[in-house]
């Protein structure tokens, strides 16, 4: 039984720092991730044992003679059991409705669940997802939902605590604009005591307060300045001019693009399901050559993607992008689809 949840993805960062250390005594890195792994998964759930025991003995090998390779297994050996530990979903594109999604959520729970972790805007195809409904499924069930907000914040407007999840981790240096580095986890209040930190802090916050989780080291402080100045420089807009700003330029080129034979729209027809993000394929082309040619040919900078059954260039306008640079964009995808 689960009992307390940690940070998985910072373990492999412990022995880079054992590599550097060569006369010291090797920590017993291998020991601790084997029990830190068994802590967080159900004893008995035979896959991520079998993997944890394999990333343990890799530990000890990259402990010992620290080498590209040594690290490429354990990461690799970390991947399987992030894997075995995920039971990954695909979604439709254009779902009928908020259910069906929230159904496949639902579909997907078992009695060993204990963690969704749902993203609250697709960064492949810009798909919104009903967050909040998905929270409120996983909470009858006894499930905690995690969302990966990432895109979301300073995009379209919402309010952390009206998604009834638990936890909500995004990027202040996406939509919001401020520098490099910048984030934000929410934990809901109850929730702090449930969570180990992956390190220690010395300033030692009690148990029940959410900052036991944030030590950062070092601090960037200048980071966290400017923070405030790109919040001041959003308010300018406003988060409702910006959203209907950035989702009247997705409506507008993918309107002209939907239905034009070869082109191949990843992201919703819905408006509601989606904002400043938009993906587009050619039928038979790889992504990455379409973003090639846009660039070579048309000068316009996209982002290919081959991923998760998604095959298309990402189109991520900004407010400022006017409607005439999209009209080169659309001509552009026009001929090369009719050449494909
Ligand atoms: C959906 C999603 N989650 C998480 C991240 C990671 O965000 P960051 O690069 O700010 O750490 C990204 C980055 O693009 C993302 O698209």
């Amino acid at each position: 039984m689960i009992r307390r949840l940690i940070a998985l993805s910072l373990l492999v960062v412990t022995p880079l720092g054992a590599a550097s250390a060569q006369d010291a005594p090797v920590p017993d890195f291998a020991g601790y991730i084997a029990r830190a792994v068994e802590t967080v998964i159900v004893p008995g759930f035979a896959e991520v044992d079998a993997a944890a025991t394999d990333l343990s003995a890799n530990l000890t090998a990259l402990c010992a003679a620290p080498t590209n390779e040594t690290l490429a297994t354990v990461s690799t050996a970390f991947q399987r059991i992030v894997v075995a530990w995920a039971h990954v979903m695909s979604l439709p594109i254009d779902p009928q409705s908020d259910d069906e999604i929230v159904q496949l959520y639902a579909d997907a729970i078992t009695p060993r669940t204990r963690l969704l972790m749902v993203c609250h805007m697709v960064n492949i195809t810009g798909q919104i997802l009903p967050v909040g409904k998905i929270a409120d499924m996983a909470r009858a069930r006894g499930v905690d939902v995690m969302v990966d907000g990432a895109h979301a914040f300073g995009h379209f407007d919402y309010k952390i605590p009206d998604l009834h999840c638990d936890y909500y981790g995004t990027s202040l240096h996406k939509w919001l604009g401020a520098p490099l580095g910048a984030g934000l986890l929410y934990v809901r209040h109850d929730k702090p005591t449930s969570l180990w930190p992956i390190f220690g802090d010395g300033a030692n916050p009690a148990d029940d307060d959410a900052l036991k989780l944030n030590h950062t080291g070092t601090h960037p402080v200048h980071t966290d300045l400017a923070i405030a100045d790109a919040i001041a420089f959003h308010e300018t807009m406003g988060i409702e001019r910006k959203e209907a700003r950035l989702r009247y330029l997705t409506t507008y080129w993918t309107r002209k693009l939907r239905g034009t034979r070869n082109v191949v729209l990843n992201t919703p027809a819905d408006e509601r399901r989606y904002c400043g993000i938009g993906n587009v394929g050619v039928s038979g082309m790889l992504a990455t050559d379409l973003a090639r040619t846009l660039l070579d040919r048309y000068q316009i900078w996209t982002v290919g993607i081959e991923n998760a059954g998604v095959h298309g260039v990402r189109v991520t306008p900004h407010v400022f992008v006017m409607p005439s640079e999209l009209d080169t964009f659309v001509k552009a995808i026009g001929e090369i689809a009719a050449s494909a």
